[in-house]
């Protein structure tokens, strides 16, 4: 490779690292709202938002891996081709060609282990649904953070990453951090949105007029939502979705970056791998479980994509996104870096909770985030090297 990618003269590594710190906020507040905003029987289901991301992601990526292939190949033509050949000819062939050669890339001899992180991928994203739609938008996103965590964890033991003490120090703080902040969460049961009205500082009055209007409907269209959120629930399906995320997440890495006998897959051939071998556990939920025995069974898959609104969709153009910038982040970062950018994330889906959902800022949150942020710096801190890799990647 010839220097790093750039995108307008700035590194893809950093353009992709913000871009996820902005897509991770907005996901974080969408889903919470999506999920909230219409009363339980009446939402959209998680399984079916899974699906239709897998299946936007797989034709996504199997898109971008035609048209890499598609440059390849006009490059090397443009080389090869005698002037005296007729153009149709030649165009007919290279579309015959550029389908055998995705084929052929796709299913080349080691796609089977793509199905691991698959799987796990599509276990975190629905308990992250099931998170969402039990724990705030702040609580939601700080415990998250968890996953910086599991993530050097699975590093450590499959990527045979060595980190300095003061690294570990970091995360230690970062798990506390995550207590303080959870500590608010149990003392005050139900939801934040709810407490709005025993809030101690309320930036409400000082937001602009549109914004009250905003705000008074999110309260009035989440006046309900005391009896319906269980937070341990939420809690429990956080801490799920960081162990499946950080192992998820190094798995991809290991299989991104270790080179095959073909040389170093192209991260859309391992995209497009990704979401085919998604569909099977994304579908399984959809025709197998949850099934009503009023219903036949045609009846009940149907039923699995009612209340699909615009805020679902939203969702999941939000997710889709988010994933195709994940695995371009660890293809020119790091898993550990993608921590980094998420935890950004949780100063940007704050400002945005408090001013939109008019969320109450309690000391304990406030204290918490520092500490989480703090954290993040000191683990990323330059002055910190690692120290150097014990042995060589786990074989997967
Ligand atoms: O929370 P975390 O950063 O682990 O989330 C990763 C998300 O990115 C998951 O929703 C996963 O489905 C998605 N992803 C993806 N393609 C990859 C890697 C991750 O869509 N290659």
């Amino acid at each position: 490779e010839q220097g790093p990618p750039k995108l307008f003269g700035i590194e893809l590594k950093w353009i992709s690292l913000i871009t996820l710190a902005l897509q991770n906020a907005f996901l974080t507040i969408i889903m919470h709202y999506s999920r909230i905003a219409t009363a339980p029987n009446k939402t959209y289901s998680a399984a079916a938002a899974v699906l239709f991301n897998e299946l936007l992601k797989g034709a996504i990526s199997t898109l971008v891996a035609l048209k890499r292939i598609d440059n390849d190949m006009s490059a090397q033509a443009t080389q090869k081709e005698s002037r005296n050949r007729p153009v149709q000819t030649g165009f007919t062939m290279f579309k015959a060609n550029r389908l055998g050669t995705l084929r052929r890339a796709v299913l080349s001899g080691d796609c089977y282990k793509l199905a691991i992180p698959a799987i796990l991928y599509v276990i975190q994203n629905n308990l992250q649904y099931v998170a969402a739609s039990n724990l705030d938008v702040a609580t939601f996103q700080v415990t998250y953070q968890m996953k910086i965590l599991t993530t050097a964890f699975f590093s450590v033991l499959m990527l045979g990453k060595r980190l300095s003490r003061a690294k570990w120090c970091a995360l230690v703080m970062l798990a506390l951090g995550v207590g303080i902040v959870q500590l608010q969460s149990t003392a005050a049961p139900g939801h934040a949105a709810s407490a709005s009205s025993h809030s101690k500082i309320s930036l409400r009055d000082e937001l602009p007029e549109a914004d009250k209007v905003v705000s008074r409907a999110v309260d009035a269209a989440t006046a309900t939502l005391p009896a319906t959120m269980r937070p341990f629930r939420g809690f429990v399906a956080v801490t799920m979705a960081c162990l499946t995320s950080g192992l998820a997440g190094v798995y991809f890495e290991v299989l991104l970056k270790s080179g095959t006998s073909s040389g170093t897959p192209d991260l859309w051939v391992r995209n497009t791998q990704l979401s085919l071998f998604s569909l099977i556990p994304a579908l399984v939920p959809i025709l197998f479980t949850g099934h009503s025995p009023n219903m036949s069974w045609f009846g009940n898959v149907a039923s699995k994509f009612a209340n699909f609104n615009g805020w679902a969709i939203g969702t999941v153009l939000t997710q889709t996104f988010g994933g195709l910038i994940t695995a371009i982040v660890i293809r020119y970062s790091d898993n550990i870096m993608k921590g980094f950018a998420t935890s950004l994330s949780i100063i940007i889906s704050f400002l945005a909770s408090v001013a939109l959902f008019n969320y109450p800022i309690t000391f304990s949150f406030v204290a918490g985030a520092c500490v989480v942020l703090a954290a993040t710096f000191l683990y990323n801190s330059p002055s910190i090297p690692d120290a150097p890799p014990t042995r060589k990647t786990v074989a997967v």
